[in-house]
């Protein structure tokens, strides 16, 4: 089974993000041929600075391996690395409507909040399909706000095999409807458009002080908390263990202590729970010849599907190879 993923190279990652796409995507690589790339063409379509996005794309690769990806068992590489993905993407532009494109949620949205309407961020999706479809990808897990993009895929894949008969591997979606959503500093979706994140990667006093922002009711010190809807108890109960959920309910109760222990316990936990990956982010930071070197091997796995994949396309679609 082979499981397909693309990471947008975009921002601080934060744990909103860890829990609701990092964590599922770990346990996937234990479980089957995980297939996982820095989506650097993708984020063109709204980042115009080279420089940035360069810079995104090497960070998200360190966050990604600092996190747990590895490369050993995965394939993780930089989607501009497999100049095939482009090829296949015009093919399969050939066999999408536009009025397909043009219902498209997430586009709409993006022009809806300002971003001017470029022929990337409208074919966007048509990438994405070339994305799965290169690598005969049987999964796509994602989030919800990107189902109509493997929808898409799909019917793209239809249309094409209508034509040129079962060439393209029909993906299926996963979508967890299951997992929590992640309050953020107050109360609402953690998001980064809503400036209200606790970042995975940052310092113990940074943290701290984020923390300490959580929003909280005004009960009393000397009085007992409810910890049912408490922000804090909230984020609390992502990191620690059954024994410990406890302990910190009784803390609640006791009315010995304010919020102001309970945050500072908050921001202790998280730094602990995150505390390796910190690590290995400043190892890699320190080395990034290294980083370059585990994307560079991890494109060669992925080119190689992608060659002998597009031999057939290309066959099918009438494309000639280059004449010796
Ligand atoms: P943001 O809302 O900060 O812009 P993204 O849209 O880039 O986050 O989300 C990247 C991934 O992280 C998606 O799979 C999304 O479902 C997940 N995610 C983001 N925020 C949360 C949250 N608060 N709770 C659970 N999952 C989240
Ligand atoms: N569009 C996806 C996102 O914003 C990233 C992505 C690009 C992707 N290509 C993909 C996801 C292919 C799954 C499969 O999150």
């Amino acid at each position: 089974m082979r499981v397909l993923t693309g990471i947008q190279p975009s921002g601080k990652l934060h744990i909103g993000n860890y829990f609701g796409a990092i964590k599922p995507m770990l346990e996937l690589q234990e479980s089957s041929d995980l297939f996982i790339f820095i989506a650097n063409y993708h984020a063109l379509s709204s980042l115009h600075d080279g420089e940035t996005l360069k810079q995104n794309s090497l960070d998200a690769a360190i966050a990604f391996l600092s996190l747990g990806i590895d490369p050993e068992r995965s394939t993780f590489w930089l989607q501009s690395d497999v100049k095939e993905v482009l090829e296949l993407y015009w093919i399969l532009s050939a066999f999408t409507p536009v009025g397909m494109l043009e219902r498209a949620h997430s586009y709409k949205d993006k022009i809806a909040k300002g971003l001017s309407p470029n022929h990337a961020l409208f074919a966007y999706p048509v990438l994405m399909a070339a994305d799965i479809l290169l690598y005969d990808a049987n999964l796509v897990p994602v989030g919800k706000d990107q189902k109509q993009h493997i929808e898409i895929t799909r019917d793209i894949t239809l249309k094409f095999n209508n034509n040129y008969g079962e060439i393209l591997t029909l993906p299926e979606f996963k979508i967890d409807e299951e997992l929590a959503t992640i309050p953020g500093i107050d109360g609402a979706k953690m998001s980064k458009s809503y400036n209200n994140t606790i970042e995975i990667f940052t310092t113990p006093k940074a943290l701290k002080k984020r923390c300490g922002k959580i929003v909280t009711d005004s009960t009393p010190l000397e009085e007992p908390k409810d910890y049912r809807n408490c922000n804090v108890f909230a984020l609390y109960k992502l990191f620690a263990n059954e024994d410990e959920i406890e302990e910190m309910k009784q803390r609640y109760q006791s009315g010995k202590e304010g919020y102001g222990h309970f945050k500072v316990s908050l921001s202790e936990k998280i730094w602990e729970f995150f505390a390796e990956a910190n690590e290995r982010r400043s190892y890699y930071e320190a080395h990034i010849d290294e980083v370059k070197d585990i994307l560079s091997e991890g494109a060669k796995k992925a080119r190689a599907v992608a060659k002998e994949k597009m031999e057939i396309i290309r066959d099918k679609v009438g494309i000639l190879e280059e004449r010796r």
